[in-house]
């Protein structure tokens, strides 16, 4: 390893940083981590903070899984790769996808398709969304439906159902048929409806308006996070997802959950569909599947659409995937990850300390002004709005949050922003006074303000 006095001068000089901007980064280097210890992260500095993001809504049995660790290690002496294309598998690969089925049998997910990320998974469940449709002989069916404020990756079927323009402007066009509802987002909408459970309706009475206007027949599946992450941990009203599963199932659309974030534990419950009583068709996973230690994703189907597949001629042949599709290290973590967060039970862990995080902020709603919105309690994903002016709701200006993010990391606690919203998913084994250092951090970085 090259001494710190070089990592500090190349940082951001040849490594371009994904969501992040070439020029600024080189001047202004990224904070660089060089340890990392149960849901605790150390920087270069040996500054040593409570990683309240979980690496990036991962890393969900924390830092330090010697389980899953070891799994790795072994698989890369047994056999460190081979192709899943076509004629060919491995015994961990099989292993996985039995253990991916048994934690979402309860979803109604019977059938597993592993990729190397959340993208990958999107992208996966939007062409095989297509390819059901044409086996059913509806060929027309080609459009995807999709919520605003939505996050689905960056590949450029993702980004077309994206319902963030951030993440849209600079690669347009995009891909054409994809329409997006409103999100169900009480604070901010267009409806100006503050109770959660009309504007849930409100939506819905859009959505049937939508297919109305673009016609059923032309619309293969609609995509949703059960509760949106990246776009400010956005929870919609318990109706709200049953309420889209019965408009897809009344118009013969497919119903995609995107699950990336919510699922294995993050939402309180195993899955985000689960937690609101639904069971969709397809499901997009990957962060949690291996809690951020190897690059997994998977996407999975029910018995409905698996077997369009499964019984149709020749055209029935999936033309997808990944290289790293079903690769033995990556299927060696899902194994041994799921296994953990079943014995950790880490889902009745994200439910308490995400109550307790939850409380923490509306107790500094309380104290601070510039706090617009606080948005969770359920599991461990909460969102903090802040803004300039609470009664105009004006957004807080960026040079304001960056220096709340800085005084909040000094005061021990790494957080994320998302535009104008603070965006908190520490690991699910975090402990209560982990917790509390969150919440004395993010104080201590309001107060800065
Ligand atoms: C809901 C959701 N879908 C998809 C993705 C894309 O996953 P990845 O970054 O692994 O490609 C993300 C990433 O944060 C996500 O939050």
């Amino acid at each position: 390893m090259k001494d710190d006095n070089f990592l500090r001068a190349n940082n951001a000089q040849h490594l371009w940083h994904p969501m992040g901007h070439p020029g600024d980064l080189r001047s202004h280097a990224p904070t660089i981590i060089t340890g990392a210890e149960g849901s605790s992260i150390t920087d270069i500095d040996g500054h040593r903070t409570i990683d309240a993001v979980g690496g990036l809504w991962c890393v969900n049995l924390g830092y330090s899984n010697d389980t899953v660790k070891e799994a790795i290690a072994k698989q890369l002496y047994d056999l460190p790769y081979y192709s899943a294309f076509g004629g060919t598998s491995n015994p961990t690969a099989i292993e996985a996808s039995y253990a991916v089925r048994e934690f979402f049998a309860e979803d109604g997910m019977t059938r597993v398709f592993f990729t190397s990320g959340g993208s990958d998974s999107v992208e996966t469940c939007l062409r095989l969304a297509r390819q059901y449709h044409r086996l059913r002989a509806e060929p027309g069916r080609t459009k995807f439906l999709s919520l605003k404020k939505g996050y689905h990756g960056t590949h450029f079927g993702g980004a077309s159902v994206n319902g963030n323009n951030r993440f849209r402007i600079n690669y347009e066009p995009l891909m054409p048929g994809c329409f997006h509802l409103p999100s169900p987002y009480p604070y901010r909408n267009p409806f100006g409806e503050a109770d959660p459970a009309v504007l849930a309706q409100n939506i819905a009475a859009a959505m049937e308006d939508e297919i109305a206007f673009q016609g059923a027949g032309s619309i293969a599946a609609f995509i949703m996070e059960p509760i949106q992450g990246a776009g400010g941990v956005i929870v919609p009203d318990a109706s709200f997802m049953r309420l889209m599963r019965e408009i897809c199932d009344r118009h013969g659309i497919l119903m995609i959950a995107d699950e990336v974030i919510t699922g294995f534990g993050r939402s309180g419950d195993w899955t985000g569909s689960r937690h609101w009583g639904v069971q969709p068709d397809m499901m997009c996973t990957a962060k949690g599947i291996t809690s951020g230690y190897f690059p997994v994703g998977a996407a999975l189907m029910n018995d409905k659409v698996a077997e369009v597949f499964e019984n149709a001629g020749e055209d029935g042949g999936i033309y997808h995937g990944y290289t790293y599709s079903a690769h033995p290290v990556g299927a060696a973590a899902v194994t041994a990850c799921l296994s953990e967060t079943l014995r950790l039970d880490t889902k009745t862990n994200a439910a308490a300390r995400g109550a307790q995080l939850y409380e923490g902020m509306l107790a500094l709603q309380e104290k601070y002004d510039i706090i617009g919105d606080v948005r969770g309690g359920h599991g461990l994903m909460t969102g903090v709005e802040l803004v300039s002016d609470r009664a105009a709701k004006t957004p807080m200006d960026m040079a304001t949050m960056k220096r709340i993010h800085t005084a909040t990391y000094e005061a021990g606690a790494m957080v994320r922003l998302g535009m104008h919203n603070i965006l908190m998913s520490p690991p699910l084994v975090i402990t209560e006074a982990e917790v509390q250092q969150i919440i004395d951090g993010l104080d201590a970085g309001f107060a800065a303000a």
